[in-house]
């Protein structure tokens, strides 16, 4: 019965559910009966006992389903005819994808993280999400330098040959966006998951602790106090990181999900600032300056600074705070009928570990915990699920995450008595998803 239920739950990611709203709209009924046939025929396939009745229904559509396909009586492509693995062609619609309308200029523009189709807590590195201010560069490894100066005993330039001869580490963390959700403040402004929350993905990162670098420099705790991170590509970005941070946990990160980081991700060196925001990651890391005081960068003090009610600009709030989201069912998904779902998504703080994420299927009036999967890990993306079953009455879906410090996510009008609803970054509120009668999920704000 179990395994039934699961893989009715997985019917809602069918591929349907992998396009974003607008496209789900324009697909219209014909393709959501599609959906119910295939319903009835995974059900039949994990459903034991009802299986002959429900097969027969399900060829009725389709009189080739009963009989041997190709792919088990035909020779296999050979080994090596895809020297580096692609997808499935059956999952071409979990890709990246640009919001309509955000930028003027794809050079400096946002993907976001197809979220709603993917499993566990690591992003595939070909669908992590690109935030560019001045487009993407491959940049010959063998032409790349990073320079360490400033306040350091010994200011050096190193080779990637050299850094790759350091000690290294390989951590687990998410990166996310100060701009995540930003375009949600005023009101409901997009459909799906992946517009809502998709600048967000989580690697598993390889690279040199970046104390181990400041060592090597001959850093002494008492010469400064700001580390200034500076990248290669024209967008100049520069970003400072207080030293205690810096110390910490950053890492001068070359590998990404067991290769090289892609170019799009800052191939082939960029810093990983666990718990902070995106912006601090700087891509194409070519210098890493100690200084005595916060440098007030462009990005730092024109761009994400937090406009605040008063008009005032709140600036360096750079941890991103505990948030969580319903991945599924999600907007622009589209539920099979009443009965048992899996209810999965994702939870992470920049301030440690998650310790527990609340779910609730009627707008927040009663709560119940959602079961975190392993691992869970600091500044990581936490994987919940909980079960619920849908009797076909509205609901609205939502996911509370609480971290290891106490931290409770906020809902939106909690953030708004505080934050205002002019401002971009560092939306952490409640995610609501609404489900009709229909079974169409849709974006909402409730309260
Ligand atoms: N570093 C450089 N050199 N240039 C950039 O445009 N964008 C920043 C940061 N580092 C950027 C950069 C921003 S705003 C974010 S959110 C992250 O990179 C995005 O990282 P990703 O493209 O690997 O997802």
């Amino acid at each position: 019965m179990a395994e039934s239920l699961k893989r009715r739950g997985a019917i809602v990611r069918a591929p349907e559910n992998f396009l974003s709203g607008d496209q789900i709209a324009a697909v219209g009924a014909g393709r959501r009966d599609f959906l119910r046939q295939a319903m009835i025929a995974a059900a039949a396939v994990g459903a034991g006992a009802a299986m002959p009745a429900r097969a027969a229904e399900a060829s009725a559509g389709d009189p080739d389903i009963l009989n041997l396909p190709p792919w088990s009586t035909t020779l296999g492509k050979p080994v090596a005819s895809t020297p580096y693995g692609s997808p499935s062609k059956f999952e071409t619609n979990l890709v990246r994808r640009e919001s309509p309308g955000l930028t003027r200029v794809g050079a400096s523009s946002v993907s976001f993280a197809p979220l709603q189709g993917l499993f566990g807590i690591i992003t595939p590195s070909g669908l992590h999400f690109e935030r560019h201010h001045q487009g993407w560069q491959d940049v010959d490894p063998a032409r790349h330098r990073l320079m360490i100066n400033g306040l350091v005993g010994t200011p050096k330039v190193y080779t990637m040959d050299d850094l790759m001869r350091l000690p290294s580490v390989s951590r687990i963390h998410f990166i996310e966006c100060g701009a995540n959700s930003g375009m949600e403040w005023g009101n409901v402004a997009v459909p799906t998951v992946q517009y809502t929350h998709g600048m967000l993905s989580c690697s598993e990162f390889t690279g040199v602790p970046l104390s181990v670098l400041l060592e090597d420099c001959g850093y002494e705790r008492s010469d400064g106090h700001y580390v200034l991170a500076e990248g290669a590509d024209g967008s100049s970005m520069t970003r400072t990181i207080p030293i205690d941070n810096a110390l910490d946990d950053v890492i001068v990160a070359y590998g990404q999900n067991g290769e090289m980081l892609r170019p799009e991700n800052g191939y082939p060196l960029r810093l990983v600032v666990p718990g902070v925001q995106g912006v601090s990651w700087v891509k194409w890391l070519r210098r890493i300056e100690i200084g005595d005081q916060p440098y007030g960068t462009k990005d730092e003090s024109l761009h994400y600074v937090d406009l605040m009610p008063d008009g005032t600009h709140r600036q360096y709030s750079s941890i991103q705070e505990a948030k969580s989201v319903i991945t599924t069912p999600s907007g622009g998904q589209q539920l099979v009928g009443q009965g048992y779902y899996t209810v999965t998504g994702l939870a992470w703080s920049g301030r440690g570990a998650i310790r527990r994420v609340d779910v609730s299927a009627d707008g927040g009036r009663n709560w119940r915990r959602a079961k975190l999967e392993t691992p869970v890990l600091s500044k990581a993306l936490t994987r919940f699920n909980i079960d619920w079953e849908w009797d076909g009455a509205p609901a609205i879906l939502q996911s509370r995450a609480i971290d290891d410090t106490g931290y409770v996510q906020p809902t939106m009008p909690q953030l708004r008595a505080v934050r205002g609803s002019k401002s971009i970054y560092h939306n952490n509120a409640i995610q609501s998803w609404a489900v009709a009668p229909s079974g169409e999920v849709s974006n909402v704000q409730v309260g």
